[in-house]
């Protein structure tokens, strides 16, 4: 199939055009503007886990599926993903996967225990293990994500550009180490600390497959990718250069031209002039530190991605609409600002609250 740009497939059914020679719509979208950081008519906004447990129609999906089953079915995974968009009047898609899909392909077993997160049945522990790893062809064990992804571009909106997204190397061989959550990290650190090689190797293998994952998911419809570091927050900055920004930094380089990336983190304060020379166009900062003061660390010749605390979506509408007010001011009309939470929306946030908050960025964020 003939591609004119990385990630736009120019098949009628999925180019988006609006007319015979132009650009697709989403190119102009106020979202990929920031991405690139050009000047836009107002600040876009998305929100991690747009689709998911708050919103009364995904939990009417996922009361009559799984949740592995609902990422595996691309019919099911695109409605939920568009409908997310339309109901909230976001700026972009996220494509619904998880993070953890290509460690099912790594054979280490992955299962959604209910109430308990993710669990992974076989860890791995030490170099031997990382050996015995077998090798992942990620367009053939995640076609499923592939496949929803051309479905969601297919029933988005033109003007609506989709994110495809995948775990940093360090976050993903902290599930696969510690088999699931963790609060302190003790495995992976032990693995890093006692066996570095063993380490190394690991997180080249995850590199090499995230790097191909994303570029499969930007060929198959995606406009953008996030790549999600959401845990490294727990490494010193001398353990982050030694031991996860080589790493990144190969996973980025490694991705198709042209494809805007964002690299997130969560508790990352410390790491973010690092986690900028790893890469990305734009960097996603948390609520821990203040918009202007994170933008100035990684610098104003890359853009950013953030920044509300999702605990501010349980309090009440006055207060929600204070702190919009707050970031945007911070912001400063600067561009290259795309508002997000810090990290994704819980649960428990009563879904009024989300519209609330996407209105009130349009209303404040608009030039
Ligand atoms: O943002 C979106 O709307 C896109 C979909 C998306 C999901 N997970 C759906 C999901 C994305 C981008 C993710 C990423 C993800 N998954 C991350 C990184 C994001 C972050 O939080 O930093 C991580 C660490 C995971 C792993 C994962 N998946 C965990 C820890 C859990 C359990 C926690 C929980 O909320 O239950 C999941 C399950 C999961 N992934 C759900 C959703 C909507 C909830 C599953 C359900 O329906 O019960």
């Amino acid at each position: 199939m003939p591609v004119s740009e990385p990630g736009v497939k120019v098949d009628a059914g999925q180019s988006g055009r609006t007319g015979s020679d132009r650009a697709p719509a989403w190119r102009d979208s106020a979202f990929l503007k920031a991405c690139r950081r050009e000047q836009t008519e107002y600040t876009p906004v998305w929100l991690m886990r747009q689709a998911g447990r708050f919103a009364p129609e995904y939990r009417a999906v996922r009361s009559k599926v799984g949740f592995l089953e609902l990422c595996k079915r691309p019919d099911l995974a695109a409605e939920v993903t568009v409908t997310a968009v339309e109901t909230l009047g976001v700026d972009a898609a996220i494509i619904f996967a998880d993070l953890l899909l290509p460690l099912e392909a790594m054979g280490v077993g992955l299962e959604y225990a209910p109430g308990d997160g993710p669990l992974i049945h076989r860890p791995v522990r030490c170099g031997f293990d990382v050996e015995r790893l077998p090798e992942v062809n990620v367009e053939e064990s995640l076609a499923y994500v592939l496949e929803a992804l051309s479905a969601t571009r297919k029933a988005l909106d033109a003007n609506i550009p989709l994110i495809g997204f995948a775990g940093a190397p360090f976050t993903l061989a902290s599930y696969l180490i510690e088999g699931g959550a963790s609060r302190h990290y003790e495995n992976t650190k032990a693995l890093m600390y006692k066996d570095p090689a063993g380490w190394h190797k690991l997180m080249d293998r995850l590199a090499v497959i995230t790097a191909r994952y994303l570029n499969a998911q930007a060929a198959s419809g995606a406009q953008a990718v996030q790549l999600f570091d959401s845990w490294v927050g727990c490494l010193s900055e001398e353990d982050y250069r030694e031991f996860v920004l080589p790493h990144s930094k190969k996973t980025i380089s490694e991705l198709s031209d042209g494809i805007p990336v964002i690299h997130f983190g969560t508790g990352t304060p410390h790491l973010l002039e690092l986690m900028r020379e790893a890469g990305g166009d734009v960097i996603g900062l948390d609520w821990r530190i203040s918009l202007d003061r994170g933008w100035d660390k990684v610098g104003h010749d890359v853009a950013v991605q953030g920044n509300l605390d999702p605990v501010v979506l349980l309090s009440d509408p006055k207060e929600i609409r204070r702190r919009v007010a707050r970031i945007l001011e911070q912001a400063a009309g600067r561009p290259g600002h795309i508002f997000n939470l810090g990290h994704g929306i819980l649960p428990s946030t009563p879904y009024d609250n989300v519209k609330l908050l996407v209105e009130a960025v349009h209303e404040f964020g608009r030039r």
